[in-house]
């Protein structure tokens, strides 16, 4: 760090990094495996970079440190922010309200103080550590506040924030009792990222609806607090995965290895389909164990030769509609294998885990058939790493058209997950597709996720960044 602070300070609800804590109570640090992390690494370390973030455990916020050449600011929340801004106003409020409502979300204004108060003092910890003119670039939904707080305090900087999950039309938006906060909040950005185009659209919607601010084209201009015009830009930046090291893992002898055994401890199946997902109402978990229940029921594919891997990953345990749902899964799937199981074999392995990148690899590696059928999905990176890691062209991508990446993914077979019928249809082709279809499509696939990958988008939006940061500079505006 230069005396005067960073040039580029990161900002995102969690840090970038898992805690561990040992039998003796010592605390270490390890990579989280997201590719967030991976796209910035060398952009922070090249800039001089500082992150941001809640460090995942109640009240503990240790003193910044480095980590990798990245400098590390943990920043507190009490268990009481935990379940009023974390846990209630992000993933109980916001979350479904931006995923089209799919669970009703809960209004509680309780929440909406503690998500304030935990905005503020997420913007004052990135002023804190940001240079003179620094670029602060500002993740997700948990944080939608904080651009505009940190232009209060600081209006030298450059300011950033992409939005990781879709902004939802204004008709739902609507509904939020604090939806001109938010859009306020956002509109202290320079650059408003999100995945798709329709995105966007409805942010300048809501802008339209709820302020006076009625934006033309997406660049369009603000009052500033200093009277003059400033310039704000909202465009897609679909997000993209580490291509290049998830190929490169892929092609070890190591997870090649593992894929064959993974196919040889199921019993050598014709047919492996893969379902790899947080566990999350969002992602049609139910949807797809019932139509694949269903095909199983109709005769269309063999249980006795036919594996789904289901991999649900815990998430957000202490929100109510994600413990019932792992329920509502749980009963399905020991329905389904309760009555097309064998001894020795059962139709349906679901690992309630998460799992490390070398054992995904081996899981893409060894799956004849991916299902990504979510009922709505911001991006869905599972999608981007099966194609990845299908170097030897193998494999057929079956993939909701309520994903960011399907306005990407034209080689995937698209379907509609509400409608079970035409799902089941999708997956059985999707199990009997001739090899030449299916490596033409993944071929195309494959020249769209390895040429778009993460470190592109992460360039590509602080180039727009850049670019408006400057236009604004010289107008005048900070
Ligand atoms: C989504 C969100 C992220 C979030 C992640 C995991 O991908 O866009 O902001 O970090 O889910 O959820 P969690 O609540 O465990 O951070």
């Amino acid at each position: 760090m230069s005396t005067t602070g960073f040039d580029l300070v990161v900002v995102s609800n969690r840090l970038p990094v898992d805690m561990q804590q040992d039998a003796s109570g010592a605390i270490s640090w390890t990579r989280s495996p997201g590719g967030l992390v991976t796209a910035l690494d060398p952009i922070m370390k090249g800039a001089e970079g500082a992150w941001v973030g809640w460090s995942g455990a109640p009240d503990f916020a240790p003193e910044p440190f480095d980590a990798d050449g990245t400098f590390l600011v943990p920043v507190p929340l009490s268990e009481g922010e935990i379940q009023r801004y974390y846990e209630g106003f992000s993933n109980d409020t916001l979350w479904p309200l931006y995923h089209d409502v799919i669970t009703p979300p809960a209004y509680h204004r309780t929440w909406w103080d503690s998500y304030r108060a935990v905005n503020e003092r997420f913007a004052e910890a990135a002023v804190a550590q940001a240079a003179e003119g620094a670029t602060i670039w500002v993740h997700d939904y948990q944080l939608q506040l904080v651009p505009a707080l940190i232009r209060q305090l600081r209006p030298d900087v450059r300011i950033g924030y992409f939005h990781h999950i879709p902004f939802p039309p204004f008709e739902l938006f609507q509904q939020l009792p604090w939806r001109r906060q938010v859009i306020d909040g956002l509109l202290g950005a320079d650059v408003v990222g999100f995945q798709r185009r329709s995105d966007a659209t409805n942010f300048m919607n809501c802008v339209r609806r709820l302020t006076a601010v009625k934006p033309r084209t997406n660049i369009f201009s603000v009052h500033s607090d200093n009277g003059a015009r400033r310039l704000v830009k909202a465009a897609a930046f679909p997000i993209s995965i580490d291509s290049h090291s998830f190929d490169r893992l892929a092609h070890t002898d190591a997870v090649k290895k593992r894929a064959e055994e993974i196919r040889s401890d199921l019993g050598d199946p014709d047919v492996i389909m893969l379902g790899v997902d947080r566990l999350d109402y969002t992602k049609g978990i139910r949807h797809r164990i019932k139509a694949y229940g269903e095909i199983l029921e109709d005769g269309r594919i063999d249980a006795a030769s036919t594996t789904l891997i289901q991999v649900a990953s815990p998430s957000r345990e202490n929100v109510k509609a994600y413990r019932d749902l792992r329920q509502q899964v749980e009963i399905l799937v020991g329905r389904i294998n309760g009555e097309y199981g064998e001894i020795g074999h059962s139709t349906i392995h679901y690992l309630h885990h998460s799992y490390p990148q070398d054992e995904m690899a081996a899981l893409y590696l060894a799956a004849d058939v991916m299902l990504v059928t979510s009922l709505r999905d911001g991006m869905n990176l599972v999608a981007k790493e099966y194609v990845a890691a299908r170097h030897d062209l193998g494999g057929a991508l079956v993939l909701s058209e309520f994903t960011g990446a399907a306005d990407e993914l034209g080689g995937a077979i698209l379907v509609n997950p509400h409608d079970i019928d035409g799902m089941k249809d999708a997956i059985v082709h999707a199990a009997n597709m001739p090899s030449a279809e299916a490596r033409r499509r993944m071929r195309r696939l494959r020249r769209k996720v390895m040429h778009d990958d993460v470190n592109k988008w992460a360039h590509n939006f602080l180039a727009s960044l850049e670019d408006i940061g400057q236009r604004n500079e010289h107008n005048g505006a900070y």
